[in-house]
């Protein structure tokens, strides 16, 4: 959509908090993406749905209405880019993971999309459900009854094994995670903003800038190695790792080591953290919701009776599936996600200049009384056939919509299911009396400090 076109009605950016510039503004931006999602719910509560956030003369409009976001995902999908947090490749995600397919845009992202598409397809997914099932159980049998446990870590732990040996055909267990943990830690800390140490350029050996550099380099000689072993192998494995190494391109060239590393890296970032996530908040959902918690008990045993769920049972566990659907309207692992305006783009009754960045908050429209009964409300019901007809279209979209949609989101839901199918049927999950449980939003809603949770044998 060009600047030229004639019907484009010219109005002014929504209005907004203007942060100022200068080390002020810097300052204030630095306080005010130190707790991003706290901040734009104040900003929210003062604005309404749709507002301009202005940084040092960047303009962010927020979008939370369900017509905007599927303005910008769907029908303008082709005037904008991802935003600097994922593509600077200095201080955006890229900076980690490169030009993977969460990064990249244009013609490269189309290609990589044509290459990943396959290993994450309804059907081929089905081969990985025994895993899923399996590596929860695994988990499991180290767990006793009545101890306390950090679930958030055993979580991240389960769902990064279960990447790695479904894509890549590699059993990461213990010590062998670890810097894949480390490096995505980092990228949490780094997206949070990095507190004062945030102001300074990244040529700064800050201590924490030192951690990440070490994160980076431990994190690259493990997936090189992986890489390297498999083309050493000459097997194929029938995996993604294969079908990124045998790859060629129109000129019949094969992806580089480089571009291999970066497609790798993007997938266990986007493959285990936010699904991690929807498990903790399920979690925590569960134990403060006994009354849901019980239909779901029911379910599995009547279902189930204490074996390990395979794919076939899925489609006789609707509540399970409703039950995780709700935990990520209230906590949307990736609760907001960034664009920036290649043209001139009118969105609604807004004119966006090219340039001009696009914040569209899942997590607001996942809250709005005006779309939800009684938002706040934990009711799994909400995703019963009857009631989940009359969702209006964009205001459920945990995993985004459009050209850019998850690919991952099938995999995503039958792993989720899966593994709380598998932990809730032999274990009842418990927080302390009292115990609040905070969000830190990074680019996933996570837990704040980890989900210490105490754990407890059903049967
Ligand atoms: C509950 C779990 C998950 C949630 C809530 C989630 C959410 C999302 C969302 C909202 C987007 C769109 C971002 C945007 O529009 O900018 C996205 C993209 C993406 N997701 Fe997921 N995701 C989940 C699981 C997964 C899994 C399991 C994988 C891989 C195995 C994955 C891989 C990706 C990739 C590669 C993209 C980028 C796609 C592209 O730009 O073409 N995600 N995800």
């Amino acid at each position: 959509m060009s600047a030229m076109t004639p019907s484009l009605e010219r109005t002014t950016l929504p209005s907004g908090p203007d942060l100022g510039g200068g080390p002020l503004g810097m300052i204030r931006a630095v306080q005010t993406f130190s707790s991003p999602l706290q901040a734009m719910t104040d900003f929210h509560d003062q604005y309404g749905d749709t507002f301009t956030l202005s940084v040092s003369g960047i303009n962010i409009v927020v979008f939370a209405r369900p017509e905007h976001l599927h303005a910008v995902m769907v029908e303008h999908a082709a005037s904008f880019y991802k935003d600097a947090d994922y593509t600077d490749p200095d201080r955006g995600l890229a900076r980690f993971v490169g030009q993977g397919l969460l990064t990249s845009d244009g013609a490269p992202w189309k290609r990589h999309r044509k290459l990943v598409a396959p290993a994450l397809h309804a059907r081929r997914i089905m081969a990985y459900a025994d895993t899923m099932s399996e590596y929860s159980d695994a988990m499991l049998r180290d767990w006793r009854s009545g101890e306390r446990l950090d679930i958030a870590h055993e979580m991240m732990n389960l769902t990064i094994r279960i990447v790695a040996k479904s894509l890549f055909d590699v059993d990461m267990h213990g010590a062998l995670a670890e810097p894949i943990f480390n490096a995505m830690r980092e990228i949490q800390e780094m997206q949070g903003g990095g507190g004062w140490q945030g102001l300074l350029p990244t040529w700064v050996p800050t201590p924490s800038e030192l951690r990440r550099r070490k994160a980076l380099r431990e994190m690259d000689e493990l997936v090189y190695a992986i890489i390297a072993e498999r083309k050493a192998s000459g097997q194929d494995h029938g995996d993604l790792l294969s079908m990124l190494v045998a790859a060629r391109d129109e000129d019949g060239q094969p992806m580089s080591d480089r571009q291999i590393r970066d497609e790798a890296v993007t997938l266990f970032l986007a493959g285990h953290e936010t699904t991690a996530n929807a498990l903790n908040w399920t979690f925590t959902l569960l134990a403060r919701n006994p009354e849901a918690e019980a239909k779901l008990h029911e379910e599995l045993d009547r279902v189930l009776g204490g074996r390990l769920p395979t794919l076939a049972d899925l489609e006789h566990l609707p509540y399970t599936e409703r039950v995780v659907k709700e935990a990520m309207r209230l906590y949307p692992p990736a609760w907001s996600v960034g664009r920036v305006a290649i043209e001139d783009v009118q969105i609604g009754e807004y004119f966006l200049p090219k340039g001009t960045r696009a914040a569209l908050h899942i997590y607001h429209v996942h809250h709005s009384p005006a779309l939800w009964d009684n938002p706040e409300a934990f009711d799994p019901d909400r995703f019963s056939p009857e009631r989940e007809a009359s969702v209006p279209r964009y205001a459920y979209i945990p995993f985004g919509g459009g050209p850019r949609v998850c690919i991952g989101n099938h995999f995503a839901m039958m792993e989720a299911k899966l593994i709380l199918a598998t932990v809730a049927s032999r274990f009842i999950l418990r927080l302390n009396p009292g115990q609040t449980v905070e969000m830190d939003a990074g680019i996933t809603l996570n837990p704040k400090g980890g989900l210490p949770m105490t754990v407890t044998a059903r049967h």
